[in-house]
């Protein structure tokens, strides 16, 4: 494998991708899409009240890098400045056009029955230098029509402020990194509500903290590739939720009228002891807090703040490292206060489950100071879950992970904001359409054990710039070449499966739809076309 594989294996560490023994088996299980047989159980409806999505981000389908008044983002930045970062060498300049192309996504969300389309808002999009005294008109403009659009369709916008797409010119002055960003966001945040609050009633702040801080401020793999998982990683973390917190008070104070919810979207793996020891099962609280625990804790727990474990666990390492005082920086009673009740939804990303374990061997595993040396434990997937690239298939995983938020964080109403699967190109993703299948069966189980689940968004609508992979990963219910200019959106077999669950509202596993009929269709056309046209040539 070259070293950009490597690194990106490695940078995927956190997303439950590693464990030392499944290295091999996700090398040899790329390209790999295991379609699995699920158990049938009796035909099932979900409520009526219960919606269907699909979700996107701006960097990774608008395209128009340059055009309409917007400014650089980090991402600009980091492929221009380092294009072989990429491991195809593509970028996000075109993607799938949707700046452009905004009428295709719509007609394709229209096609699957969408109730909810999940987008996010480009910040230097609107606000090309970063700060809001300067608002880009065009920018406004372009997703006053997008959301007008949805709203004659009857699709209902779940906003995301913030998906990643920092202005490069305030990453150049500190980013995620200065307490200043609170301002910045904040100021942000404000001019989409005061733009779109008249219409938009959904809203999620900021898109996986724990992601973004792993990938852009801890092991260096995302824009803007800074390597610090033991010291920046947790300032990016403590900016983001104040951040966030900043948005949601902006939002209560300034324009509670306008009567809409507002949240973050967080991620999270489920963790599952990898055996009844004690050790085994204090490790696997220990990495639900790590994770979620760290963003969740201290907006939805009754006493704020983050998670002892965590403090306490960071504090210990740090002591161990001769340090004077913790690596995690704490907050003031008032931060604790501003921050905690800042969710009126909790919405959640969840894509695959992890097996933890903490033994002797996880002592010296892990990079020092990391989060993962500080947590003392390991992970590792089941070799048997069908995985493609970093997702292994276990939908329980789900189940489990809504019934935890369920008794954790005091039953509150959850949004599943991203769950999806990896493939590469091909309309048949037999993969997929077991995985969605799966997944969505562990919602009906949730919706059986009383979790508030309300909302189930797949990623994605259509494929996309997927960071550091380019085009090399696929997460589409439609495929886009992305060599087509036109950018065509063709349903693959599990748009199809998709389609047929909102309809119906239940799970059929017995349902077997041709992605390909309608292109075979398409084929005879052309050929009876192309033939007509030479009988004319000829003949003329
Ligand atoms: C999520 C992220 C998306 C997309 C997806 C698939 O973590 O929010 O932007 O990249 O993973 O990898």
């Amino acid at each position: 494998m070259d070293p950009t594989g490597v690194i990106t294996i490695i940078g995927l560490a956190w997303r439950g991708l590693i464990c030392e023994n499944l290295l091999s088996a996700i090398q040899a299980d790329i390209l790999k899409n295991v379609a699995r047989n699920v158990t049938q159980k009796s035909l099932r409806k979900f409520p009526d009240d219960f919606l269907f999505g699909a979700a996107t981000s701006s960097y990774q389908i608008e395209g128009a890098w340059n055009d309409g008044g917007k400014g650089w983002s980090m991402w600009d930045h980091l492929v221009r400045t380092d294009p072989d970062h990429i491991i195809d060498g593509t970028n996000g300049d075109v993607a799938a056009n949707s700046y452009y192309f905004y009428e295709k996504d719509i007609a394709i969300l229209k096609e699957l029955g969408a109730n909810v389309y999940r987008f996010s808002v480009s910040w230097p999009r609107i606000l090309p230098f970063g700060r809001a005294d300067y608002i880009n008109p065009e920018g406004i403009a372009y997703y006053n029509t997008l959301i007008d659009r949805l709203l004659a369709n009857n699709i209902t916008p779940f906003l995301t402020i913030y998906h990643w797409e920092l202005p490069q010119n305030l990453n150049e002055q500190g980013g995620w990194l200065t307490e200043d960003i609170v301002d910045w966001f904040g100021d942000y945040a404000r001019v989409l509500f005061q733009n779109f609050g008249d219409r938009v009633k959904h809203w999620l702040t900021i898109n996986e903290p724990s992601v973004h801080c792993n990938l852009g401020y801890a092991i260096g793999l995302h824009a803007p590739r800074i390597k610090s998982p033991g010291v920046k990683y947790y300032e990016c973390g403590r900016h983001i939720l104040l951040a966030h917190a900043r948005a949601y008070h902006i939002y209560k104070n300034e324009f509670a009228h306008q009567g809409g919810k507002i949240g973050l979207a967080l991620d999270s793996e489920m963790s599952m002891p990898s055996s009844n020891s004690p050790e085994d099962i204090q490790a696997t609280e220990d990495c639900m807090m790590f994770h979620l625990g760290q963003f969740a804790h201290p907006i939805y727990s009754e006493t704020g703040n983050y998670p002892q474990r965590f403090i306490d666990l960071i504090a210990e390492a740090s002591a161990r490292q001769g340090l004077p005082e913790s690596r995690l920086r704490s907050f003031s009673q008032e931060q604790i206060d501003y921050i905690r009740g800042t969710g009126d939804f909790l919405s959640i990303n969840h894509y695959s489950s992890n097996y933890v374990y903490r033994n002797a061997s996880v002592v010296n595993m892990h990079e020092v100071p990391s989060l993962l040396d500080d947590a003392q434990l390991a992970f590792y997937k089941d070799p048997s879950w069908p995985s493609s690239f970093w997702i292994a298939t276990y939908g329980p995983g789900l189940h489990k992970l809504l019934v935890y938020i369920k008794n954790n964080y005091n039953n509150p109403i959850i949004y599943i904001t991203e769950n999806g699967f990896a493939s590469t190109t091909g309309l048949n993703d037999e993969g997929r359409v077991s995985y969605f299948r799966e997944y969505l069966t562990a919602v009906l189980d949730a919706i059986d054990d009383g979790v508030n689940v309300k909302l189930y968004c797949a990623w994605s609508l259509m494929d996309n710039f997927e960071w550091t992979f380019g085009y090399s990963i696929r997460f589409g219910l439609y495929e886009i070449d992305e060599n087509d200019p036109e950018k065509t959106r063709r349903p693959r077999k599990s748009a199809l499966v998709f389609k047929e669950i909102v309809r119906t509202r239940t799970i059929d596993m017995d349902y077997n739809p041709d992605p390909y009929a309608s292109s075979a269709i398409n084929k005879k056309t052309s050929i009876v076309l192309l033939a007509a046209i030479s009988l004319i040539k000829t003949v003329f």
